[in-house]
């Protein structure tokens, strides 16, 4: 089982630049997703989800409603909110 910390959203907040890094949440996950950025194949709009949660970003954009972007996803998990 994962043993991964809780954060606040407050701690998540925090993290919305590549300086701080880029945390977003998804379904009670949260995400380190600062080495992603770059390989975005959407680009920077991804930063408009730093910091926050990534629903309403990703009901607007259904291209990642595919298995294979949430692997992607999956990989940079840290923790639970
Ligand atoms: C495309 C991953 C967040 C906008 C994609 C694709 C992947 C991906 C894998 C390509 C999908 C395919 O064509 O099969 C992710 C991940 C995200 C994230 C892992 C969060 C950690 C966002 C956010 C936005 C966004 C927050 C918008 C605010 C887009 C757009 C495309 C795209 C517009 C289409 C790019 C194109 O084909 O021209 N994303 N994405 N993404 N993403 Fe994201």
């Amino acid at each position: 089982g994962s043993l991964l910390p809780v954060f606040s959203q407050d701690e998540v907040t925090k993290h919305r630049s590549l300086e701080d890094g880029v945390w977003v949440t998804y379904k009670g996950g949260v995400y380190d997703i600062t080495e992603f950025v770059a390989m975005h194949p959407g680009g920077n709009k991804i930063l408009l989800a730093a910091g926050g949660a990534l629903e309403p970003f990703w009901a607007l954009y259904a291209v990642h409603d595919q298995e294979h972007v949430l692997e992607i996803l999956s990989e940079y998990k840290v923790g639970e909110l």
